[in-house]
């Protein structure tokens, strides 16, 4: 069984690459990037895999059984293009199985929404492909807040919108966990799974950092206006606007739910705790 997985330079895809090398062998594992030359180090077969080209992709999945559709990161009407890219050049080539990694949220009511909305897009273009289909709602990522935890130091807080609103979090290594078992596993398909650990508060999130890296940094809630005025004047204006959005949705509870990962993957989804402890064991010393 061979499987292509796309973005292969991104950190999510070299993640699942490195997960399912074990479990089918490198020789079955084809990564797939726009840049080729930055997967080199990963020893495995490398195809080029740009979104914007269907050409691309229609021969990057020759001879591939499934492949893993990792989410691109263009504005959503591009991205439901480019994915479609992926899924057309699937169809071509007769491949059994698509697995995509989609994102968990309210396509309204948040500035972060067209994001989900784009996502739910392809999540139904894939159900309408006619191939054997699995699909991941993943959490927020939890290690941009640990990889920011300099700064969250030099203010004494962490700072956002948030309120006492419910976040599911999820760790890149978790989820790719959970993507090998929905690439693997065919009594998994047809269904969308949500994958994320048991939804915390920011001030949860603030003690499990406190604890971890010493540090007494105190949760601090602004509103929802301000905090979109400071992101994009920090990040500019696309990235800052999905930050916000991302917190006003925490806010008003759109990352909160069911996580359906132990259904997945056999195991609960690791703890807060469990994950930074994951990330300082990781982290270059
Ligand atoms: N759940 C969350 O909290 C969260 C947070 C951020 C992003 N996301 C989503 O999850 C996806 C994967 O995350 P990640 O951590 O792996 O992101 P990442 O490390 O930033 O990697 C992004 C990857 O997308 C590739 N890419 C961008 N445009 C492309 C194109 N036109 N054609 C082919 N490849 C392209 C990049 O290739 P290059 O190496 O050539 O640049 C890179 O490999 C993101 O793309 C985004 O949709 C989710």
């Amino acid at each position: 069984m061979k499987i292509a997985v796309t973005t292969a330079s991104g950190l999510l895809g070299s993640s699942i690459i490195k997960h399912l090398i074990p479990e089918i062998g490198a020789e079955n594992v084809i990564g797939i990037a726009r840049s080729p030359e930055k997967i080199r180090h990963l020893n495995i077969e490398v195809k080029k895999g740009d979104y914007d080209s269907k050409a691309d992709f229609e021969d990057a999945l020759i001879g591939v059984d499934a492949v893993l559709l990792v989410s691109g990161n263009d504005p959503p009407d591009k991205r439901i293009l480019q994915h479609r890219n992926v899924i057309e050049a699937a169809k071509i080539n007769g491949i059994k199985k698509i697995v995509y990694t989609s994102i968990f949220g309210a396509e309204k009511g948040n500035e972060f929404s067209p994001i989900v909305a784009s996502n739910r897009q392809t999540e139904k273009d894939i159900q309408d492909s006619g191939l054997l289909w699995a699909i991941g709602r993943n959490g927020i990522y939890i290690e941009p807040d640990l990889e920011y935890i300099e700064n969250y130091k030099k203010e004494g807080a962490i700072t956002n919108c948030a309120a006492e609103g419910k976040c599911g979090y999820t760790s890149r290594n978790e989820l790719a966990l959970a993507y090998s078992e929905l690439l693997l596993k065919d009594r998994l398909a047809g269904k969308t799974y949500n994958l994320f650990g048991t939804p915390i508060t920011q001030e949860r999130l603030t003690t499990a950092i406190n604890n971890h890296f010493n540090t007494k940094l105190k949760y601090v809630n602004i509103e929802p206006n301000e905090y979109m005025r400071q992101r994009k004047g920090e990040l500019g204006s696309f990235l800052g606007t999905i930050i916000a959005g991302i917190y006003t949705g925490i806010k008003t509870g759109a990352f909160d739910g069911k996580s359906h990962f132990e259904k997945v993957t056999g195991r609960p989804h690791k703890t807060i705790d469990q994950m930074i402890e994951d990330f300082m064991a990781d982290a270059p010393r």
